[in-house]
């Protein structure tokens, strides 16, 4: 990776790993992980889903084909059933046997880190599973004495309103981070303490991360995964970067 120009002096940037470090490894797997914390990662991005018994597991689409070998609804499926699936194969032969990543694993995985390496959980599908997966998000952080943001290391994550205002009152200290994928989105969602714009919004629309700074919102950004689009944010002074390449866009904002 090359950069052309040097932005970043005197500047703290937070990188995310955006599922683990998903470019190499299988996204939400331990080893995905536990190479973005090897990597230098600041936090680990997550997505969240209700298995059919009350489970939170690490999944991003509703099915699981297109990351396993099985078929099926994750919310319709028992964590017990989604053990049994390989959640890694599908990314090629050496990362065969992978499972699927409880929630809770991987919150005790960063709390061994052996340094602070925070939690974006981002949750999925808020109206259909009614303020359960919310409710059980919060359930097991206030278990491991996390949900009160005081400690610095979790945030939540959603494009949803609906999902942001249940998290605001169940755990009111979490900073909140509204996703935004379209322009017409309203510009401060209730309780956003962040705003998550995508690269391709920020490319069409470079003026958006100083409008939302200017109402005093942190910027966050997904994922950034190119050199140039780095430079981009790092020049409209995004603070932290979401990004499947954890060790490269590391390596490029730390560039003396
Ligand atoms: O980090 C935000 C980003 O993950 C949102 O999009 O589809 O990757 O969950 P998606
Ligand atoms: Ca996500």
């Amino acid at each position: 990776m090359t950069v052309t120009s040097p932005l970043r002096t005197g500047r703290t940037i937070r990188v995310i790993a955006h599922r683990g470090a998903s470019f190499e490894h299988p996204e939400h797997t331990l080893a995905a992980y536990r190479q973005a914390i090897a990597d230098g990662a600041d936090a680990l991005e997550c997505d969240v889903r209700l298995s059919a018994d009350g489970r939170l597991v690490c999944v991003h689409d509703r099915r699981v084909e297109r990351t396993s070998d099985g078929r099926g609804v994750v919310s319709a499926m028992t964590y017990e059933e989604l053990a049994a699936l390989d959640f890694g194969r599908w990314k090629g032969e050496e990362h065969r046997g992978a499972q699927v990543l409880l929630f809770e694993d991987l919150l005790k995985e960063a709390l061994a880190a052996g340094r602070p390496v925070g939690l974006a959980v981002e949750t999925k599908h808020p109206t259909r599973a009614g303020g359960r997966l919310e409710a059980e998000l919060v359930r097991v952080l206030k278990e491991h004495g996390l949900a009160d943001g005081r400690d610095g290391l979790i945030e939540v994550m959603s494009f949803s309103r609906t999902a942001l205002t249940r998290l605001h009152r169940l755990a009111p200290g979490l900073p909140a981070v509204y996703l935004i994928e379209r322009p017409l989105r309203p510009l401060r969602p209730p309780y956003a303490t962040h705003a998550g714009p995508g690269i391709d919004l920020v490319r069409r629309d470079p003026g958006l991360v100083g409008r939302l700074k200017a109402k005093g919102l942190g910027v966050r950004v997904w994922t950034v995964d190119e050199p140039e689009d780095v430079e981009l944010c790092l020049r409209l002074g995004v603070d932290t970067l979401i990004t499947n390449r954890p060790r490269e866009v590391r390596a490029l904002v730390e560039r003396p």
